[in-house]
């Protein structure tokens, strides 16, 4: 393998578009340009038949029907929406959320936002592992909860949350259960009807769509009330307003559809190749996984290096693109505060590293990034002593 050749290793943070996405939006910029909610003529009616192919598409990888699916321009944006809408909506029936630490950034802000404007927020802690306690979010439970939000997958460590036991305890008390899902949606099985979740969030550029395209599903059964926070044109409902990004959703459709196919193979290969990456580097002295070994992601792992400074490492690491955590954060240089909510001091936090695998992963890429590591960081611990 050319030694200067780059290796992605960091497809939690986002993944290449896939040729069998980009070949399906080509048209979308050029000849099949139209807006499609343009409806007096053939060019909009084009776009508008597209979009209703995406949203089926999108629909049948989570088991709704297309009729539950709001297009967004991402996860966050959906997250927004959700959270800000419902609790905008529901206020009157009161003003407590519960949510957990190790939530990806963009439902922790919005719930900080909330907070500034009267709401209250329980921010359920996690055990080592990264799971809730069942017992707690009963507990949490107050006459005044008007949602339920924890994310499906988590995107540091892995950590799958229990959806389906989680919706038995917010069923009981019937209060809507919101779940982002950006992580695992095209990664591992999800069925929202099985799961029992009231609203998800996920994002195209996580599953080999373009960038610019999400989703919000709103279970139609129990749908929650979301008071917009946009206004305009009326597109999707109301509920998210503005000229659809039509060659995104073309793509995200499709990245939806190469899922579906893809994900059992995607995922026996991947994980063989995750397990000879934990198995070689989990042998070197001081060196951790961060997280669970069960009921994780397949596509990823978290490990620390004790004694060796993230970003110096990742510096070293040269052609290897892993990350320090998640990409919203990595800017900052604070230790990740999902590895501090599982245990971890600051300084282990800040010695750790994210290596996420995907579609595009080869084995000779995983062989060479075990010996890259284990070359440097011998080198490294003894430069720091
Ligand atoms: C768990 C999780 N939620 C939300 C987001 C935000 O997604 P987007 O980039 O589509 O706004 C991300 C992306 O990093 C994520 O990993």
């Amino acid at each position: 393998m050319n030694p200067d050749k780059k290796i992605y290793l960091d497809y939690n943070s986002t993944t290449p578009v896939d040729p069998g996405v980009l070949e399906e939006m080509l048209p979308y910029f050029t000849e099949k340009f139209g807006n499609a909610s343009s409806i007096s003529h053939a060019f909009g009616w084009e776009a508008e038949e597209a979009v209703d192919i995406a949203r089926e598409q999108i629909a049948n990888l989570i088991g709704a029907s297309a009729t539950e699916i709001t297009f967004t321009s991402g996860a966050t944006e959906a997250i927004n929406i959700a959270l800000r809408g419902l609790s905008k909506a529901h206020r009157d029936n009161g003003n407590h959320i519960i949510t957990c630490a190790t939530e990806h950034k963009a439902v922790l802000d919005t719930c900080e936002s909330l907070e500034q404007e009267g709401f209250e927020v329980t921010y359920l802690p996690v055990d080592e592992s990264g799971m809730i306690n069942l017992n707690e979010l009963h507990s949490a439970i107050r006459n005044e909860t008007i949602l339920v939000t924890l994310m499906h997958a988590n995107n540091e460590i892995a950590t799958i949350h229990p959806l389906k036991e989680i919706s038995k305890i917010t069923r009981e008390n019937s209060i809507p259960l919101m779940s982002d899902a950006t992580q695992s949606v095209g990664k591992i099985p999800v069925d929202v009807k099985d799961l029992g979740v009231d609203i998800m969030t996920f994002s195209s550029h996580k599953m080999y769509g373009p960038k610019g395209a999400g989703a919000l599903y709103l279970n139609k059964d129990n749908k929650p009330d979301i008071s917009p926070f946009i206004t305009g044109g009326g597109q999707e409902k109301g509920v998210r307003p503005g000229t659809l990004n039509v060659p995104a959703i073309v793509g995200f459709g499709k990245a939806c559809e190469l899922c579906s196919n893809k994900m059992e193979e995607d995922s026996e290969r991947l994980s063989l190749l995750r397990e000879k990456l934990e198995k070689e580097l989990l042998e070197m002295d001081g060196v951790e996984l961060n997280g669970t070994a069960e009921n994780r992601l397949p596509y990823m792992t978290n490990i620390s290096f004790q004694n060796i400074d993230n970003t110096y490492m990742i510096r070293r690491l040269k052609n290897l693109a892993v990350s320090q955590g998640s990409a919203c954060t990595s800017s900052t240089h604070k230790p990740s505060h999902v590895l501090k909510a599982i245990g971890l001091s600051n300084e282990l936090a800040l010695s750790s590293i994210r290596i996420g695998l995907g579609r595009f992963t080869t084995e000779e890429e995983i062989k060479t990034a075990i010996s890259t590591i284990k070359e440097v960081i011998p080198r490294l611990k003894l430069s720091m002593q």
